[in-house]
């Protein structure tokens, strides 16, 4: 067991190719190229487009982050990389490239989970999780309430969207008012000037008689298609539709029940923490809401910077630190990506 290991993170899972270096819980580097603006004209990333962006991207964004953290690869204890869940070519890159790195120069290697890295990132701004701790995590691809007992190995999930991601359910609302991709940022800044009362659209799974089988699921199909309907009506009556205002009131109704149901699993549970993650944790009305929300019930709430909450490195890096530290055995080096690896594996087990 070493404490305060040197490690690289590398992740690629969907269009951002990031290579974090911590140490122990002190970010070193967090050097991230993004493919956005190629993806940006089809309103969603493009798969192989992304693969491709990630084999060019993946050395010179190791390099780069090498050169911030004044460290060469000899200096590193360990090398985390996502294995799943995400794109399984763009996850494939990253992957191989883990494992040339850990090849070459000795280093163990951690195939580890893209969402556990979501919970993981947050002690680079706050230290260590008291365990156990509820994890909000809310991302492109997922929404789910975790139970986060022991972040090494113990993770288990509670509560989870049955149709689309918060950050699916963004990128759709953004879409339908005209706003750019990824539409979470934008919608975000758009209801900052706008009425969040403007209209009440429903709250998922939230009646009396959805919290007896779905208590800590969530639903947002129903809320997108709910916003779809409505800006038909104006179009067809021939009013302007007011995107702020709109903007507003569909974030409201997305944070409204992430936050009810992530305060409701820790009440219910006697956990004191709840910690956000993922793309959508950067969503200013979600973090105003969920601290009035947890102070209101006693509970503390934890968030990383903006930029630790979309994909990076330097939260694969996170997690691969906290691994090393914890004892956790390396992975075998045969593993493969997964692009569907199941929420509850935080990294890939030695098979002895
Ligand atoms: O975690 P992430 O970077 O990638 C996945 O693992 O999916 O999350 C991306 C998602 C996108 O849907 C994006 O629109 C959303 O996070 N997002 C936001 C904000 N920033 C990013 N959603 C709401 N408000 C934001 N400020
Ligand atoms: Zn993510």
């Amino acid at each position: 067991m070493k404490s305060n290991p040197v490690v690289m993170g590398i992740e690629t899972s969907c269009d951002e190719t990031g290579v974090g270096i911590v140490r122990g819980h002190e970010l070193l580097a967090d050097a991230v190229a993004s493919s956005v603006d190629e993806h940006a004209r089809f309103g969603g990333v493009v798969p192989e487009v992304a693969s491709r962006a990630h084999l060019e991207a993946m050395v010179p964004t190791v390099q780069r982050a090498l050169d911030d953290a004044g460290l060469t690869l000899a200096d590193l204890d360990g090398i985390a990389v996502t294995a799943g869940p995400g794109l399984a070519g763009a996850l494939m890159v990253g992957v191989g490239a883990a494992k040339a790195y850990s090849l070459a120069t000795g280093v163990p290697l951690y195939g580890v989970n893209h969402l556990s890295a979501h919970i993981a990132v947050d002690t680079l701004e706050n230290g260590p999780i008291p365990e156990p701790a509820i994890g909000l995590l809310v991302s492109g691809g997922h929404s789910s309430i975790m139970m986060v007992e022991d972040l090494a190995g113990k993770v288990t999930q509670l509560g989870a969207s049955i149709d689309d991601a918060a950050g699916e359910a963004f990128d759709k609302v953004a879409r339908l008012l005209g706003l750019p991709f990824p539409g979470g940022p934008y919608i975000d800044k758009a209801a900052k000037e706008g009425d969040r009362a403007f209209v009440r659209f429903p709250r998922g799974l939230t009646a009396a008689k959805d919290m007896e089988k779905h208590r800590y699921d969530f639903s947002f199909s129903g809320l997108k298609t709910a916003v779809a309907r409505w800006i038909e009506a104006q179009r067809a009556e021939g009013n302007n539709v007011p995107v702020n205002d709109v903007a507003a009131a569909f974030q409201e109704a997305v944070c409204d029940v992430l936050t009810q149901k992530a305060i409701l699993a820790a009440k219910e549970h006697g956990v004191g923490t709840i910690l956000l993650g993922g793309g959508v944790a950067a969503n200013s009305r979600l973090r105003t809401l969920a601290v009035e929300r947890a102070e209101d019930a006693g509970i503390t709430l934890r968030y990383p910077r903006p930029k630790l909450c979309t994909d990076n490195g330097a939260m694969v890096a996170a997690l691969g630190s906290h691994l090393v530290s914890a004892g956790v055995a390396p992975s075998v080096i045969d593993f493969p990506a997964n692009s569907s690896m199941d929420v509850e594996v935080v990294s890939l087990a030695n098979r002895l």
